[in-house]
């Protein structure tokens, strides 16, 4: 059978990537340009400043993933890229960029959608597993539980009434002074502390409920430093840093243990850029293990936001003939 080659493109927040891909599982190339360092001094992501680099670095970055993939434009079957959801300027960058080439190529297009992408990183990660599995999906935008059905079929359990986990981490760390992102900086902060140290609450822990909401968490923690701040008490930031992320990883291994039972799931996965947290990863393997549940996570290149990814999802959608045309248009809110 012929080999089938995808090109992907990523641009929704601040990272634009590009990657090639052979039959959807093998990663040829995935080349990750990151604006982390240039957001860092604004203590987060800046949409107008993002949308510029975008425009900079989308066409150089295809060209270095089909170098480093060694094919040529005209070896490829089908172009993926993420249409949303994220910043609306983010996205119109990379779906211009693909729209582009289509047009040009002639190549087939493919809208994908960001948080199938995250979810099928696992596909990437793990060549022999197959759904149906939960995916408990964690970034930076969304924080939600999925029952994957097939390669075509979701449904979502569950998903944050406020804060996502990882907007939870990146404020908690830019009131502590931390630079962004701020998930890293608390689970390096937080190392060294004590994760029992202080009773962060954790909310809609009542049975069958798989919702979250992390922005009464946030605030007790704003409440436990201005409280401090005010009595002239040390904080122990170590300490309120493991705390906090404790808190949440006990909200998230609950509720993902849950709905394994619940929907009858045995085989478990986490996506998005939170899942490099290596505590979440410890608590999940360790709850899937006392469970009889099977485990899986994608590395801390394919967990966060990554061109592979949306790769992986476009090549299921060619199989299943979900192909765009030129409308295609950027969506910064997109449902699952
Ligand atoms: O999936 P992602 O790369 O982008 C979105 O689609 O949002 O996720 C980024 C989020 C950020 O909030 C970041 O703080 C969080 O993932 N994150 C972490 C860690 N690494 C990244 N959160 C906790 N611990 C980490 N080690
Ligand atoms: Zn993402």
């Amino acid at each position: 059978m012929k080999d089938i080659y995808t090109l992907a493109i990523e641009s929704s927040c601040d990272e634009t990537s590009a990657a090639v891909l052979v039959n959807g599982r093998q990663v040829l190339s995935n080349v990750i340009s990151s604006q982390v360092p240039i957001h860092q001094k604004f203590g987060g992501v800046v949409p107008e400043i993002a949308s510029r680099h975008h425009i900079e670095q989308v066409i150089p970055v295809v060209d270095q993933a089909l170098l480093d993939a060694k094919v040529n434009l005209t070896d490829i079957d089908h172009i993926g890229v993420t249409y949303g959801p994220g910043l609306v300027g983010s996205l119109l960058v990379g779906v211009a960029a693909a729209k582009g080439l289509s047009f040009a190529t002639g190549i087939p297009l493919i809208g994908v959608h960001h948080m199938e992408g995250h979810i099928f990183a696992n596909f990437l990660a793990h060549p022999e597993l197959e759904p149906p599995f939960l995916s408990l999906v964690v970034s930076g935008g969304h924080t939600m539980l999925v029952v994957v059905k097939d390669y075509e079929t979701y449904e979502v359990l569950g998903q944050t009434r406020d804060d996502a986990a990882g907007e939870a981490f990146d404020k908690i760390a830019r009131v502590m002074g931390y630079p962004y992102p701020g998930g890293p900086q608390i689970e390096k902060v937080g190392a060294t502390g004590n994760p029992k140290a202080i009773d962060f609450p954790k909310a809609l822990q009542e049975k069958g409920n798989f919702e979250f909401s992390f922005s009464g968490l946030k605030s007790a923690v704003l409440n436990y430093l201005n409280s401090a701040k005010q009595k002239g008490t040390p904080i122990n930031e170590a300490d309120v840093a493991a705390s906090f992320q404790q808190a949440i990883i006990d909200v998230l291994v609950h509720k993902t243990c849950e709905a394994a039972h619940e929907t009858g799931q045995t085989k478990i996965t986490l996506a998005g850029g939170v899942s490099a947290n290596k505590h979440l990863q410890e608590a999940l393997a360790a709850m899937c293990e006392q469970e009889g549940f099977t485990f899986y996570r994608p590395s801390s290149i394919l967990a966060t936001d990554n061109a592979a990814m949306i790769g992986c999802r476009a090549y299921y959608m060619s199989k299943a003939n979900k192909f765009t045309d030129l409308h295609l248009n950027a969506k910064p809110s997109i449902p699952l």
